[in-house]
């Protein structure tokens, strides 16, 4: 089954109980939580106390994207605002086994993330204890960014991978994902589709998050 976790970048941010909502009327699956530190990329978006605040308006899992240098520095303050799934970037400067670990021991579902210029390669170390392997189809940073058509094979080797080592383990997919593309995207294996421009900009939500999850 196939899951749709909007972007709420993408959100009206001074409405985000109604646009939590909203999302849950329209049946997204999860609701995706991009946190920018300024440093890992160029933009600063929302912290912890964002995500406590929506965990408690919204039933729906949180899919929490640390896109941030340190997430070993700001692990604990994600984990008790209510994160149903921490992401982190193998790029990042935390010792990424580590900080997955405690993820882990925290009873929260753990995920890595790798930009669109790392090799899957540098997912091999960890893939045993993900559960979930994200792909950014985008340079992290910002939402309305083009999909990058040379990360459609690295959709298909982390597939590969996933399957060989830990088929349990969710592909997530990351940027430009609009429902003319999506279909090739889970064809190479994709199994969790991130949107953010594509729902909260479409003129029907649900119609949207139906094509992106079908
Ligand atoms: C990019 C973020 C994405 C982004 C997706 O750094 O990780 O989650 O908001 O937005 P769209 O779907 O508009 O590319
Ligand atoms: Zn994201």
């Amino acid at each position: 089954m196939i899951k749709v976790s909007p972007s709420i970048l993408s959100a009206d941010f001074a409405n985000l109980e109604s646009e939590m909502k909203r999302l849950e009327t329209a049946g997204a699956h999860w609701a995706h939580v991009d946190v920018m530190d300024g440093h890992f990329v160029p933009n600063i978006s929302i912290g912890a106390p964002v995500v406590k605040a929506i965990s408690k308006v919204s039933d729906l899992p949180l899919d929490v994207h640390l896109m941030i240098s340190d997430p070993d520095f700001y692990l604990d303050d994600f984990i008790k605002a209510g994160s149903h799934i921490i992401t982190i970037h193998e790029e990042c400067s935390s010792d990424v086994g580590k900080v997955l670990a405690r993820i882990r021991e925290a009873g929260v579902k753990c995920a890595l993330s790798i930009k669109p210029n790392t090799p899957v390669s540098a997912l091999e170390k960890y893939i045993d204890i993900l559960d979930m392997v994200l792909i950014m189809t985008v340079e992290p940073g910002f939402g309305g960014q083009k999909f990058i058509d040379f990360c459609f094979p690295k959709i298909a080797e982390a597939r590969a991978l996933i399957d060989a080592r830990n088929p349990k383990c969710l592909l997530e997919i990351d940027g430009g994902v609009t429902c003319d593309n999506v279909a090739a995207a889970k064809a190479a294996g994709a199994n969790v589709i991130v949107a953010g421009s594509s729902v909260f900009g479409a003129e029907d939500m649900k119609r949207a998050i139906e094509i992106l999850g079908e």
